[in-house]
C-alpha cells in the first residue's frame, strides 16, 4: 500500500526500478480493485439491499416541520438521504421509521404519529422514484414502521387503524417503557415492571401483530421484553437496527443467547450501522461493522442477518459508511472476507423477504380468529388525558369526577322519568 501512495519517499536504491515498480503495482491494484466493484455492482443490482430502518421522516419534521411543499427530496446534500444517493447505494427498499418522541407517551402521541404517517405517504407517493407498498405481491420500496409502542396509547383498535393506514412493523418500545412492555433504555423510569416486562396486555399486542401480519421488532426493547416476545409469537420477529451485543456491550445490542432464541423463532436481526454501537466507541470503521455480521453469522448463520442502517435516527456514522450510497462498501468488505454470493443476497433481500413472507402466511392462518377487544385496565395506563366513555358509576373517582358523575346521574334520571311520561 504505502508503494501506491504517490506522495511517499520511495526507498533510494533505482529510482527508475522502483518507479516501474509503483506503476505496475498501481495498475494492478486498479485491475484488482475495479473488479472487486463491479463484482459488488453486479451483486447488488441483482440483489438490491432492503433497508430495515431510516429515520428520515424524524429529519422532515425537525428540519422543514414536514413541509414537503418546500424541499426536493431527490437531493438533499444536509443530511445522510436522498433520493439521488438511495439510488447510488443500490437500495431498492426502505423501512422509513415513522417515529414520534417518548415525550408525547399519553399525550398526543397517536396524533403526532398520523402526521408522520402522512408525511411518509405523502413523500412516497409524490415522487416518482418511490412507491409505497404494503406488500411483498407488488414492487417494494416504501415501507412504514412505527418505532415505540407509545404511538397506538395501548389500544388495539389504534393499532388495526395504523395496519389500515399502510403501517406493517411496529417496535414494541422506544426508550420509554408503554404500560405494557419495558424498553432496553433506562432514561425512562414510568411504567417500569417488575418481572413482567410483558403484560398480558402485551401478549395481547403480539397476538394481534401477528393476527394482523404485522412484523414485531424488538429493537429498543428491554431483553426480558424480547425474550417474553420470543416465547409468545407464533411468527418471526425481527430487530430492526440492533447490533451484537458479543462484539459491543451496548443494551441496544442483542447477546448471543437472545441471537440463539431468534434463529428458533426464524427471525431476523439487521445490523445498525451507529457508531456508538459497532465499536463502542466514538470512532469506528467499516471492519468494525464487518466483525458485527462474522460474529452474526458464526452464532446463528448468514440467513438470519441483514441491514437496518438507522440513518437519519443517530449522529456517527463509520468512516466509508456516512449515507445511503455507501452500503456498496460494506459488501465489498465482506466479500473480500469471503462471504458467499448466496450469503450476502440473503443479507441484502432474501431474508427480509422470508420473514415477511412466513409473518404474511401466519396472518393466512389466523384469518379465522376476530380482531382482538383485550383492553388494557385504568390502573395499567395511569393516563389523565383518557376520557371513559362508559356508564358514569363505573368510572368515577376523583371528587371533580364524581360531582360530574352525580350530576350526569341526575341529568339521566330527569330526562328517564321526563320520557317515561
Ligand atoms: C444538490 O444541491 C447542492 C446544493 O444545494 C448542489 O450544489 C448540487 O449541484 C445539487 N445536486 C444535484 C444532483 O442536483
Ligand atoms: C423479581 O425477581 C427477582 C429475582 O428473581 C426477585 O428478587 C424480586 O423479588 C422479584 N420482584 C417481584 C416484584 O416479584
Ligand atoms: C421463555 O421460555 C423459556 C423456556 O420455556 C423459559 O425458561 C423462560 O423463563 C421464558 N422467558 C420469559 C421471559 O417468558
Ligand atoms: C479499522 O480500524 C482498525 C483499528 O481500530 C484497523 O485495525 C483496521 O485496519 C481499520 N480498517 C479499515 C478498513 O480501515
Ligand atoms: C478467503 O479465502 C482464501 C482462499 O481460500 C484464503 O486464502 C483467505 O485467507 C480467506 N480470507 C479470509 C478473510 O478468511
Ligand atoms: C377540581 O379539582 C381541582 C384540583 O383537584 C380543583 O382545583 C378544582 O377546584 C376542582 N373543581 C371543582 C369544580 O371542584
Ligand atoms: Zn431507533
Amino acid at each position: 500500500m504505502l508503494l501506491l501512495c504517490p506522495s511517499c519517499r520511495v526507498p533510494h536504491k533505482s529510482e527508475a526500478m522502483s518507479q516501474t515498480h509503483r506503476i505496475i503495482l498501481f495498475s494492478l491494484w486498479t485491475l484488482i480493485s475495479g473488479y472487486a466493484e463491479d463484482r459488488v455492482r453486479d451483486l447488488m443490482s441483482r440483489y438490491p439491499l432492503i433497508d430495515g430502518h431510516n429515520d428520515l421522516a424524524l429529519q422532515l419534521r425537525k428540519l422543514y416541520n414536514n413541509r414537503l411543499n418546500h424541499i426536493n427530496v431527490n437531493n438533499m446534500s444536509n443530511i445522510a438521504t436522498d433520493i439521488t444517493r438511495l439510488h447510488a447505494g443500490h437500495v431498492q427498499a426502505q423501512m422509513f421509521a415513522v417515529y414520534v418522541m417518548c415525550g408525547a407517551q399519553d399525550k398526543d402521541a397517536v396524533r403526532l404519529t398520523l402526521e408522520q404517517i402522512d408525511v411518509l405517504r405523502r413523500m412516497c407517493t409524490e415522487y416518482k422514484d418511490f412507491e409505497l407498498v404494503t406488500s411483498l405481491r407488488q414492487k417494494i420500496a416504501c415501507m412504514l414502521s412505527i418505532e415505540g409502542g407509545h404511538s397506538i396509547d395501548s389500544s388495539l383498535p389504534a393499532l388495526r387503524m395504523f395496519y389500515q393506514l399502510g403501517v406493517r412493523s411496529m417496535s414494541l418500545t422506544h426508550t420509554c417503557n408503554t404500560p405494557w412492555a419495558e424498553s432496553s433504555s433506562k432514561h425512562h423510569t414510568f411504567y417500569q415492571k417488575q418481572n413482567n416486562s410483558l403484560t398480558s396486555f402485551g401478549k395481547a399486542v403480539v397476538e394481534e401483530m401477528n393476527r394482523l401480519g404485522m412484523i414485531i421488532d424488538l429493537s429498543h426493547t428491554s431483553w426480558g421484553t424480547a425474550e417474553a416476545v420470543l416465547n409468545h409469537s407464533k411468527a418471526p420477529v425481527i430487530f430492526s437496527h440492533s447490533s451484537s451485543y458479543a462484539v459491543c456491550n451496548n443494551d441496544r445490542n442483542v447477546p448471543d443467547r437472545l441471537l440463539k432464541k431468534l434463529k428458533n423463532n426464524r427471525g431476523l436481526i439487521m445490523v445498525n450501522l451507529h457508531t456508538d454501537f459497532i465499536s463502542c466507541k466514538k470512532e469506528a470503521n467499516i471492519s468494525h461493522v464487518a466483525d458485527h455480521f462474522d460474529h452474526i453469522k458464526k452464532v446463528i448463520g448468514a440467513d438470519s442477518i441483514g441491514i437496518g442502517s438507522d440513518f437519519e435516527g443517530a449522529v456517527r456514522f463509520p468512516k466509508g459508511l456516512q449515507d445511503v450510497s455507501k452500503y456498496p462498501a460494506l459488501i465489498g468488505e465482506l466479500l473480500r472476507r469471503n462471504w458467499t454470493e448466496q450469503e450476502l443476497a440473503d443479507i441484502l433481500r432474501q431474508n427480509f423477504i422470508r420473514i415477511f413472507d412466513e409473518v404474511e402466511k401466519m396472518r393466512d392462518q389466523l384469518v379465522w380468529e376476530r380482531p382482538s377487544e383485550v383492553q388494557i385496565s385504568m390502573e395499567e395506563v395511569k393516563n389523565p388525558c383518557r376520557l371513559v366513555l362508559r356508564p358514569p358509576s363505573s368510572s368515577c373517582s376523583s371528587p371533580n369526577r364524581s360531582q360530574l358523575c352525580t350530576l350526569l346521574a341526575l341529568v339521566l334520571l330527569l330526562s328517564n322519568l321526563i320520557l317515561l311520561q
